[in-house]
């Protein structure tokens, strides 16, 4: 199972999902099975680390944000991963723009989906925002992923 989580730039909120996941996944001993990376629909931080502020708020949860930048790849990446995981309204449909004869529009899923615990549509934007954007961030994606995992487990 390849997961790929997406966002717009790709240095704050995909990065900490695939942190988030990849955690979840070594916790469960599901390495060998699910596999996760992330990418931004946009290619203006290409290369560049995940956002400083983002990475200090995850190490505080014990989550380290490794990841490069880079950007989402309709000719590669629809093919390679199982499921495309986006973060808002926006994502997902920049994604079935790029999905233009939706041969992958079962694969295209929005974060939220899974949570069990917020409510929010979606994982907001916290780029332009203070210290709570970001919590909140790392606490909309860590109900999400617990719930994307526990369904993958009951489908493995
Ligand atoms: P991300 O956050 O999509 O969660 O990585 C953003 C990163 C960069 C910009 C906006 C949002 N930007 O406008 O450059």
């Amino acid at each position: 199972m390849k997961i790929l989580f997406v966002c717009l730039g790709n240095i704050c909120r995909s990065p900490s999902a695939e942190a988030i996941m990849k955690f979840l996944v070594e916790q469960e001993g599901l390495s060998s099975k699910i596999s996760c990376d992330s990418a931004g629909t946009i290619g203006f931080h290409a290369g560049s680390p995940a956002d400083a502020r983002m990475q200090s708020h995850a190490i505080r949860r014990t989550y380290d944000l490794t990841s490069k930048s880079r950007r989402f790849n309709p000719e590669i990446d629809f093919d390679k991963f199982d499921l495309v995981i986006g973060m808002d309204d926006q994502n997902i449909h920049d994604l079935q723009i790029m999905d233009s004869y939706r041969k992958y529009q079962d694969n295209v899923f929005s974060m939220t989906e899974f949570c069990t615990t917020h409510q929010e549509s979606e994982v907001p934007d916290p780029y332009y925002g203070g210290d709570a954007g970001f919590e909140l961030v790392l606490d909309i994606i860590e109900d999400g992923c617990r719930g994307l995992l526990e369904k993958i487990r009951k489908e493995l």
